[in-house]
């Protein structure tokens, strides 16, 4: 079977249901839940960087090396992040939302809070300082979790960060945070041992409940409409009521009370 690298005609269309069916078997994931179109670029640059001539040669490749399998699936599933991405947001969650659910949480040890989507790990490590921060001896419950191993392997590791990955930290918290050196960047293993971390695919896993704050940035933006509603039904169903969640800068939910919730502000979600 042969794969064409052109998109664009009805036959492109039977070649992306090809690759679809190969990936699924071959990486584990199911491109049904991701954007057509967005993915069908990707792949098509994806092909040309490799420099191979064929879906066909590409997908022989993958058989036998094993590190190639892992770079594919890490570039499909989009592992880019950084500590404090999109500060602002993080600032009004360490300001505003944090504090309120401290308030809540009263004399209880801790919150629950949950990093969905965590990639290498700088989202719950961003979520582990702010709370030592701001309420230093609680005793809170953080977990992380990606559909990508390699990215999990290496959050549990502590990294590594390079440097646009840790361009939010404060020279203070680096001291703090940051093992002596780098880059290549890792945090102390004090704050790694304050996240659980892993591995769990958001579409078709089961969740935890009871959360206080769910945080689920820059994942969701890659799926079709109805794998997004799918997630904000399971989202509310894990939180407690009057938790939070907290979606990337770029998203939106159009009708919140759709999923019972009500929007408290940009990137914002509260459980009704
Ligand atoms: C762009 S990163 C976002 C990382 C982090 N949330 C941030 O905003 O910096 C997207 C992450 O979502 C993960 N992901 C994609 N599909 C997933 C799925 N079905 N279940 C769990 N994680 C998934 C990818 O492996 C990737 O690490």
């Amino acid at each position: 079977m042969r794969f064409a690298t052109q998109w664009g005609n009805n036959m492109d269309l039977e070649v992306y249901n090809r690759i679809k069916s190969v990936v699924k078997t071959s990486v584990g994931i199911d491109l049904d839940h991701y954007k057509d179109e967005q993915m069908r670029r990707r792949l098509d640059s994806w092909l040309v960087r490799s420099g191979m001539k064929s879906w066909d040669d590409y997908f022989a490749r993958i058989k036998v090396d094993a590190d190639e399998l892992l770079k594919f699936r890490n570039y499909l599933t989009i592992n880019v992040t950084e500590f404090y991405r999109d500060a602002e947001r993080w600032k009004h969650l360490q300001n505003v939302v944090f504090p309120m659910l401290l308030r809540e949480n009263g004399t209880k040890p801790g919150l629950r809070v949950w990093s969905a989507g965590c990639s290498i790990g700088a989202e719950p490590f961003t979520l582990g300082m702010i709370l030592d921060e701001i309420s230093p001896g609680k005793k809170h419950y953080i977990l992380g979790t990606d559909l990508d191993k390699g990215a999990i392997a290496r959050a549990v590791s502590g990294g590594a960060f390079i440097q646009e990955e840790v361009r939010g930290l404060s020279q203070a918290q680096r001291s703090i945070y940051l093992r002596p050196g780098g880059p290549p960047y890792y945090v102390v293993e004090s704050l790694i041992k304050r996240i659980t971390f892993h591995e769990q695919n958001m579409i078709s896993d089961t969740f935890e409940t009871d959360f206080d704050l769910i945080v689920c940035r820059n994942v969701v933006i890659y799926f079709t409409s109805a794998t997004k509603d799918l997630l904000y039904r399971k989202f509310t169903a894990s939180l407690r009521k009057g938790g939070i969640l907290f979606i990337g800068g770029t998203e939106i939910i159009p009708h919140p009370q759709d999923f019972g919730l009500r929007s408290i502000g940009i990137s914002f979600y509260q459980r009704l």
